[in-house]
Parts: structure tokens; sequence; C-alpha cells
């Protein structure tokens, strides 16, 4: 069993709950923590028991950024030859869903760590930003990216390029949340989501993210392209016959997850 320093797991059914711990930097993503949550996320992702990724920070922050005070010192050709976000792809590349539950603080990559999960449930006491721009820098964790696909250039441009902090009820309304709930709610709410996700087919799972993926990345008719051939690919699954079969004999399903 891996041993973490950054970040805390823990198992519940099938769901893996993975906290950010550096509460004396409020969870800012160092080099070590980025290492760790990406290195356990792969391990998730190849574990079949496994159907859905939480992850979460503490009650004051999700998480303030990437590590200010580690990359304070660092020259373009230092950046350069450490690849120092690179890792972050791979989290982004998770096969499963996930599922960033966020509470306080999500800036700067914080916020771009969210912006790389699938789903975003959020605390009434959440609060989202870039402030980059105010440090002499710009998002580098895929931030101008995402939120530019998520809710729209024109919005997108204003937080990018003020550092504007916008709070949960501004999340929702411009849709980078999914969903806002009250703060003693939110944890209880994120397990009824995540098991909810997690107890699905997962070949279902995994194919709707692919999918999903496809309409972010290609055009139209490539993205149906996609969508259509895994669409039909299930119909080779065990899940599939099982989720039909149960509609038509009017029970629960019971998934082999295969
Ligand atoms: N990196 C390193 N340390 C951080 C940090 C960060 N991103 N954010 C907070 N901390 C540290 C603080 O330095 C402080 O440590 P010390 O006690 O050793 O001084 C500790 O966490 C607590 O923080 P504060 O005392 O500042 O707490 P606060 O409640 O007064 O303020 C805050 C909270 C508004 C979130 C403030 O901490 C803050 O502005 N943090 C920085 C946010 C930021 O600029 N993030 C972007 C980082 S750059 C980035 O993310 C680039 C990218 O795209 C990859």
């Amino acid at each position: 069993m891996t041993e973490y320093e950054t970040i805390r797991v823990e198992r519940r059914g099938r769901v893996a709950w993975i906290t950010l711990d550096r509460p004396e930097a409020l969870n800012a993503l160092n080099t070590q923590l980025m290492h760790e949550l990406v290195g356990l996320t792969t391990e998730l992702d190849a574990d079949d028991s496994v159907g859905a990724i939480v992850v979460t920070g503490s009650e004051k922050a999700f998480a303030a950024g990437a590590d200010i005070k580690e990359m304070a010192s660092q020259s373009t050709a230092q950046m350069r030859e450490a690849n120092h976000f690179g890792p972050w792809l791979e989290f982004a590349r998770v096969r499963k869903p996930v599922i960033a539950v966020v509470s306080g603080y999500a800036l700067g990559g914080g916020f771009e760590l969210a912006l790389m999960c699938d789903v975003i449930l959020a605390s009434e006491t959440a609060k989202f930003g870039f402030p980059e721009i105010g440090l002499g820098v710009i998002p580098g964790i895929g931030g101008t990216q995402r939120i530019v696909r998520a809710i729209g250039y024109p919005k997108a441009a204003e937080l990018v390029l003020t550092g504007r902090r916008i709070d949960a009820a501004e999340a929702e309304r411009v849709g980078i949340v999914s969903r806002v709930v009250a703060a003693d709610a939110l944890l209880g709410e994120a397990e009824e989501l995540a098991t909810a996700i997690a107890e699905k087919s997962l070949p279902a799972l995994v194919a709707a993210k692919v999918a999903l993926d496809a309409a972010l990345e290609t055009g139209l008719e490539d993205g149906l392209a996609v969508e259509a051939e895994r669409f039909t690919a299930l119909f080779d699954t065990a899940d599939q016959k099982e989720g039909m079969a149960a509609f038509n004999e009017k029970r629960e399903p019971s998934f082999r997850h295969r």
C-alpha cells in the first residue's frame, strides 16, 4: 500500500475518495502533491472495483492554486526542463468519472484541477478564480482552454484577465458547477452523487466519457462517429444485456462492470 503525505484516500463501496491534505498551504498543488494525486488516480483508473473518483479538499480550501513558493524563483528554462505541470495531463486522461467536491477556495491551479474533473459539486462557500494575472503569469494547467469551453469566451476572458473571484452562486449561474448545496449538506450530497454514478455499468461510464470528451476535442461529424462507435460497442457487454433485461423484468440491474 503506497503511503501518501499530501493526500488521503478512502474507499466507500465503488467510490474512491481523495482528500487533498496540505492544510498549512491551503492545499496548494506542489510537485509532491501533483505526483501523489496523479499516481493514485492512475492506479484507481486501472482498478475495476472503482467506479468513480471523488477529489475534495478542506472546508476552507479545495486548493489555493499551484504552489507559489515552489515556483517563485524558477526561470523559463527551469520550468521547461522540469515540465513542471506536465503530469497533470495524465490526471485529465483518467477514463472513469471524476467528481470535484469544492468547499472554500478553488483558485488558479485549484480551479483548473476542478475543471479537469467531469462534475463539480460546490458548497455555497466555494470561491473560484484565476488570480494568476495578478502574479504576472497566466493559468498553466489548462485553465484558459477549459474555462472557454465550459462557459464561452466573453465570461472566461473576464475571469482570466481580471483575476476576479466569483462565488458559488455566480459559478452555478454561468455553468461552471453542476450544483451548489448548503455547506453542511455537501459531503452527504457528494456521497449520494458519487455512489449513484459509481454503481452504473463501468463500460458504459467509460464510453460516456470518451463520447463527451469527443465533443470537446473534435468537430460534430467526428464526435457523432465516436458516439455511434462507442454506443454500438456496448452491445457486446454483459452490462448492456443485464441493464435492458432488468428494464424488461421491471427490476433494478445488477451490473458486472465489464
Ligand atoms: N502557494 C503556496 N502557498 C500558499 C498558496 C499557494 N498558492 N496559497 C496559500 N498559501 C499559503 C500561504 O502562503 C500561507 O502560508 P504561511 O502561513 O506560511 O504564510 C497559508 O497558505 C495560508 O494562506 P493565507 O494566510 O494567505 O490565508 P488567507 O485566508 O489570508 O488567504 C487566499 C487565503 C485568499 C486563498 C490566499 O492564500 C491566496 O491568495 N493564495 C494564493 C492564491 C493564488 O494566487 N493562486 C494561484 C497560484 S498560481 C497558479 O495556480 C498557476 C497555475 O495556473 C498553475
